[in-house]
């Protein structure tokens, strides 16, 4: 019965127990032509693992009674962390026609999964292998209760296996095994109505391996049935989304689905009032799955009262020629007729009058930043002023701001100000962004020292809207890890022993005593969360030291200092970003990079693999207004104002880099936001230029 799955090759260890007799049988399955021999070379590494790794072995097992919870957990637990250098198997049986239910309260590991790991199987004997492996889920690092993490098996057996390697003070797991009759997690079935809701079995916890759920939805006659999956979570390793679905899998209408999609951004409608949904998990990983609601629509007019975009989906008709795309495929944005208080893009695009002239090219063809500054034969002041063309570079301050005063090519004799770049001399030079471009400005070149810092090994260089870094693309990005617990927030490297971080991620709380550096742990050189390659290094922290006027209520002055326990040799994987001067311009419009393992989508969960997402530094006063004035001198925006791009939780600390030439120099760090990546709501950041005296006085950098 599984010539359904792709696997090529199933090796199934039952357990036919019935009273104190157990029996067990193995049954094989047809291997492919070919692949015998890597078939043959699995089976000989199984079970080695524990003799290779010279690891402690233990075994314990378990038949479970019905109605009643029996447990199991870590050695120690609670009491002590579990015990290093250790292999421990749980075979775990129930009655007959019953299966498994594993319920764990605790699971707090080490962050690692290649060191320390907790693996569940569908069966009593484990397979070490690489492509056959078909543990249903391997686990590291902390959970936190408030989440469900349940498993279920197949059949009536399980395997529950514990590796650990060195010492290490983590308190482990424990966890509730009961059974339930074969057939009380059911799936499937008809759904009849207008509309309706269902979920994949278990959900929101694992669906179980080994499981084909069919529903038949049927709507009243005349209408076609619309079906939108609020949750989907059917990642796998080894599946690529957007791939063939060979291992678990939705299907509807024919039409296969898989992998992680973010919220409602799956809908099929169907063209009859019928609709068939098939959910299949194979024998390995199994996933959350999904949350599913159906409802009857009138096949001619699918959208009623609302705007239907070229891609089926529908939309409130307020929202067609806003100025943001809704439907995802811009059809909302065509075609369109703007309002007066509109701008009229030349490419047919309507965008609100609040964005012209703010620095970023909204239209897409630069016509909300044309005719912005002064008349023709003026020049516009940084302070928004004109002046003639004339008065540039002539020695007097015609702007009020010194900004017509600006990269006139002299080198001495230049009044200091706010704008102007002061060399280690004292002397001013008028030249912007003088630092660490390759050319000595100053007459001592000391705009030129100390510049080993902002480049990776990228020329080029889940944040809300992102994409996975390349490993090294962001070398001074660091994780802070709350010993215990993984990571929290985000911090760059400034120098060899100091790093930069939020002063919001350092206050205490009841619970946590974040000011403490002996609460913290960094990571330098790390790609992946849980992941420690041979590029990550570890530190402790010797110092931690909040801004002195950070401010909780409004963040203000949210920066603060780490100093490691011992400094780091840079390497390919860890590196400097560059600190701007006082005076270092980021001007509205620029390109700037944030970069973080904080969560995908707001109120969602963290990212595994450091994300990075481009987003543009928001006009001041455009930004003040966007975010109800509450936005201080030492704060600065940056992000997308059509939504969808942004920092979020766990990317607090982290750097929001702005490429200058060929380096990247610390523009802000990640402090705030009205949720994450919402339209009209950009990320705020602290201004670290402000800050850089600070930074001088307590670090020496
Ligand atoms: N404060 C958040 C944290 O602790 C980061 C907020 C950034 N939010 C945003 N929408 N840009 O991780």
């Amino acid at each position: 019965n599984r010539e359904k799955s792709k696997n090529l090759f199933t090796f199934c260890v039952f357990a036919l127990s019935e009273g104190s007799v157990i029996s067990y049988y193995l049954s094989e399955f047809d291997v492919p032509q070919g692949q015998e021999a890597s078939v043959d070379s699995a089976m000989s590494s199984m079970d080695k693992l524990v003799d290779k790794e010279q690891r402690r072995y233990m075994q314990f097992s378990m038949h479970t009674k019905p109605n009643e919870i029996g447990q199991i957990q870590s050695p120690g637990f609670p009491n002590s962390a579990y015990p290093p250098n250790t292999f421990i198997q749980w075979q775990l049986r129930a009655d007959p026609k019953h299966i498994i239910k594993l319920d764990f309260d605790t699971m707090n590991l080490e962050e690692d999964c290649s060191n320390d790991f907790i693996k569940i199987y569908d069966s009593l004997r484990t397979l070490v292998c690489d492509a056959l492996c078909w543990s249903h889920a391997v686990m590291c690092g902390y959970h936190s209760p408030s989440q469900p993490l349940t498993f279920l098996s197949s059949g009536n057996v399980m395997l529950v296996t514990m590796a650990s390697d060195k010492e290490n003070d983590y308190p482990g797991f424990r966890a509730k095994v009961s059974q339930v009759p074969r057939g009380t997690v059911t799936c499937g079935g008809n759904l009849m109505g207008e509309k309706g809701t269902f979920t994949s079995p278990n959900f929101p916890s694992y669906y179980p391996p080994r499981n084909l759920c069919q529903w038949s939805i049927q709507v009243p006659n005349g209408n076609a049935v619309k079906l939108t999956f609020k949750t989907f979570l059917l990642s796998e390793p080894g599946q690529k989304d957007g791939e063939d679905c060979l291992k678990d899998y939705v299907q509807v209408n024919g039409k296969k689905f898989c992998g992680e999609k973010p919220e409602g951004t799956v809908t099929e409608t169907s063209q009859t009032n019928t609709m068939e949904v098939v959910f299949f998990s194979d024998a390995s990983y199994v996933d959350r799955g999904f949350n599913a609601s159906y409802e009857a629509i009138n096949a001619k007019d699918p959208c009623p009262k609302q705007f239907q975009c070229r891609n089926q989906r529908c939309i409130k008709t307020e929202l067609q020629c806003d100025g943001w795309n809704d439907c995802g495929d811009m059809s909302d944005e065509l075609d369109c007729k703007c309002k007066p208080q509109d701008i009229s893009c030349k490419n047919g695009l309507c965008k609100p009058m609040f964005w012209k002239c703010d620095g970023v090219d909204d239209c897409g063809d630069q016509t909300d930043e044309l005719n912005c500054g002064c008349k023709s034969g003026l020049v516009t002041c940084k302070n928004n002023e004109c002046v003639s063309e004339k008065h540039l570079c002539d020695g007097i301050d015609n702007c009020g701001d010194g900004s017509d005063e600006l990269n006139c090519g002299r080198s001495t004799g230049v009044l200091c100000s706010d704008l102007t770049y002061k060399c280690k001399n004292n002397k001013c030079i008028d030249t912007v962004n003088p630092e660490c471009d390759g050319t000595p400005d100053c007459e001592d070149g000391s705009d030129e020292e100390n510049c080993d810092c902002g480049r990776s090994l990228f020329k080029t260089s889940r944040i809300v809207g992102g994409e996975n870094t390349q490993d090294g693309e962001f070398p001074w990005q660091v994780s802070l890890h709350v010993k215990g617990a993984g990571h929290v927030c985000g911090a760059s490297i400034i120098s060899p022993q100091w790093l930069v971080t939020a002063a919001h991620c350092v206050q205490d709380d009841p619970r946590t005593r974040y000011s403490q550096p002996g609460t913290w742990e960094a990571y330098l050189g790390l790609h992946i969360q849980g992941n420690t390659a041979k590029n990550v290094v570890k530190r402790n922290l010797k110092q931690v030291i909040a801004h002195p006027n950070y401010n909780a209520y409004t963040y203000d002055n949210d920066i603060a200092l780490m100093e490691l326990d011992s400094p780091v040799t840079y390497s390919d994987y860890i590196r400097p970003i560059c600190l701007p001067s006082p005076q270092h311009d980021f001007p509205a419009g620029s390109t700037v990079w944030i970069t973080g393992w904080g969560a995908t989508r707001e109120g969602g969960f963290a990212a595994k693999v450091l994300q990075k997402a481009e987003v543009r530094i928001i006009n001041y006063s455009v930004c003040n207004d966007l975010m109800k004035a509450q936005l201080t001198s030492r704060m600065l925006c940056a992000g997308v104002l059509t939504g969808g791009v942004d920092a979020c939780q766990g990317d607090s600390g982290g750097p929001l880099s702005s490429p200058s030439g060929s380096r990247m120099f610390l523009a802000g760090v990640v402090s705030w936001g009205d949720g994450c990546a919402r339209r009209n709501k950009p990320g705020i950041y602290t201004t670290v230029t402000k800050f850089r005296g600070w930074v001088k006085e307590k670090t020496g950098v």
